[in-house]
């Protein structure tokens, strides 16, 4: 990837907000993932240089924090929460059941950029486990034959 210079001065300003913060990186990476959607190594480069902070350290920060990305996500994000209630409720079943039917496992993008899917820790709603959370919608006790139409629900968002 190579990074136009408008976007290296967008990610240097970035850094400018908070380089007189005692720990600048999460604010900066936080903004940067926000900006962008995902903090490719290039990215992390000029955060380098800006905030005098080693690459392998931020590097260690982006892998280490799941609301960081290295690649970028997809349109919509579906969050299957794997925390013990949904788990016991069939949480694992339901995430095995949206990688089988996009083809694709657990942090990975469709290749249409559509779908990313993610299994979470607890997303505090186990009163109505097994819960899923896609883009910040939660739906509730999901079975195995929501599945299907779930999926079909986004596809068609797409072509509104
Ligand atoms: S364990 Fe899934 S919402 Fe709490």
């Amino acid at each position: 990837m190579f990074l136009r210079e408008e976007a290296v001065n967008q990610i240097k300003e970035i850094c400018a907000r908070y380089i007189n913060e005692p720990s600048p990186l999460m604010l900066v990476l936080s903004d940067v993932q926000r900006e962008y959607g995902y903090i490719p190594l290039e990215v992390q480069e000029v955060v380098s240089q800006e905030l005098e902070i080693p690459v392998s350290e931020i590097y260690g920060v982006v892998t280490f924090y799941s609301f960081f990305s290295l690649k970028p996500k997809g349109r919509y994000i579906i969050g299957v929460c794997i925390g013990t209630a949904c788990y016991v409720k069939g949480g694992q079943n339901v995430l095995d059941k949206f990688g089988e039917l996009l083809g694709i496992r657990q942090g990975q993008t469709t290749p249409d950029g559509l779908f990313t899917l993610d299994g979470l820790r607890c997303i505090g709603a186990c009163g109505i486990a097994p819960a899923i959370n896609i883009n910040g919608k939660v739906y509730p006790k999901v079975k195995l034959s929501d599945v299907p139409k779930i999926i079909k629900e986004y596809r068609e968002k797409k072509m509104e």
